[in-house]
């Protein structure tokens, strides 16, 4: 398929991205292709989730599926971050209601030191068709993020093997085995870079990388297992602006804006938007950071706070967005009225 692609009409993100005035700012939702959504739930009931994943125009569909009902600013490739473990050679698997396993997670430096990077062409080559696909569906209407997870998040399932509140199994690991565990965040993080870069080669328009469990390390063990690899992911990638998200880690907000090339920072509701302004001297574009719970607030609930979000955060280097991704049972309604505050707030000298 080619890669000539429509023009984008909608160049709100990209102008929030490099800091430039626009007439409000843009706005997207983590998880916006997902279960609050009946014509995603139809999918789901025919699809395993890795076959949603895998073929290319499912991924497209749903990654549309949003953008009919809402036209937000931004579509997110619908994919996960668990695709690259599959990559190095890890099975996953993704039952209803279970959450990610990983059947034979790795236990012993051995296993670690055999992992090595993946070609992300050949592995990886329906999440770059699902992009092109999508690109094209857009038709220039949202911008095309792609995404990837964090070495320290990714390292995480792999040796928990699934969802944890503390991941301490994956601490210890970290911990008793320092350079076993150095060679994986490092073949996690080659391999990330080459799969951003190949995304964007694809039609990725901006990419995000989730730091979803950066918030378990302390400020100390964060400089050593997550920041040195979120910044070398954020150098390595110039063909496209990098949207991070550590959620949890205000206290490395600073650091991250001047240590790091990425465009924005992802923000989640346990900071002020005043402290965030602050910590990273107004000088980076900054992305959240509505509590996903709110949205079960009645829709003119929703309406003013989303409205109070954007006076705190200001309109310019802003893009509306929730604190971490929707939550399954949130109605439709309401997830409309959060899109509509962003696209009908304005500035408080015409309220
Ligand atoms: O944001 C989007 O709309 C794009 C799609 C996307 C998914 N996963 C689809 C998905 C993205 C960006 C992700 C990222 C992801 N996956 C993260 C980082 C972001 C975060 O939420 O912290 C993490 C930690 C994962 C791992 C993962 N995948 C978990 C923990 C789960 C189960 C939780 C859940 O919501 O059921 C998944 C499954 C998953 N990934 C679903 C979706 C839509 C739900 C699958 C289903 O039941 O249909």
């Amino acid at each position: 398929m080619s890669t000539n692609f429509p023009i984008l009409k909608n160049d709100l993100m990209l102008k929030a991205l490099k800091g430039e005035d626009v007439p409000r700012p843009p706005v997207w939702m983590m998880r916006q292709a997902g279960r609050y959504l009946p014509e995603y739930m139809e999918l789901r009931g025919k699809y395993t989730f890795f076959e949603r994943v895998e073929t290319p125009d499912l991924a497209c569909e749903i990654t549309m599926q949003p953008i009919r009902r809402f036209s937000p600013d931004a579509a997110i490739i619908f994919s996960d971050i668990l695709v690259v473990l599959q990559a190095i050679g890890i099975e996953v698997t993704l039952n209803p209601g279970e959450g990610p396993r990983i059947p034979n997670p790795v236990s012993t430096p051995e296993q670690a030191f055999a992992l090595r990077v993946p070609d992300v062409h050949d592995r990886l080559h329906y999440v770059m068709e699902a992009l092109t696909l999508t690109r094209h569906a857009l038709q220039g209407e949202a911008a095309l993020i792609g995404f990837a997870g964090a070495p320290w998040t990714l390292f995480c399932y792999l040796i928990e093997g699934k969802g944890s509140k503390d991941f301490s199994r994956a601490k210890a690991f970290y911990w008793q085995h320092p350079e076993a565990s150095k060679h994986i965040l490092s073949v996690i993080t080659q391999t990330t870079i080459a799969y951003l870069k190949a995304q964007i080669a694809a039609g990725a328009q901006i990419v995000q990388v989730f730091d979803s469990w950066s918030g378990l390390l302390s400020p100390e063990d964060f400089n050593e297992i997550a920041f040195p690899y979120l910044i070398e992911i954020c150098n390595a990638i110039t063909e496209a602006p990098v949207i991070l998200y550590p959620k949890g880690s205000w206290y490395a907000l600073e650091a991250i804006s001047y240590r790091t090339k990425a465009a924005a920072l992802g923000v989640d509701w346990c900071i002020t938007p005043e402290y965030a302004r602050v910590a990273t001297r107004n000088d980076i574009t900054l992305q959240g950071n509505f509590d996903p719970s709110k949205l079960l607030a009645s829709p003119d609930v929703i309406t003013k706070s989303v409205h109070r979000m954007i006076d705190r955060f200001g309109s310019k280097k802003y893009i509306a967005n929730l604190g971490h991704g929707i939550l399954p049972f949130v109605p439709v309604d309401h997830a409309r009225a959060f899109f509509d505050a962003v696209k009908f707030w304005e500035p408080s000298e015409n309220k």
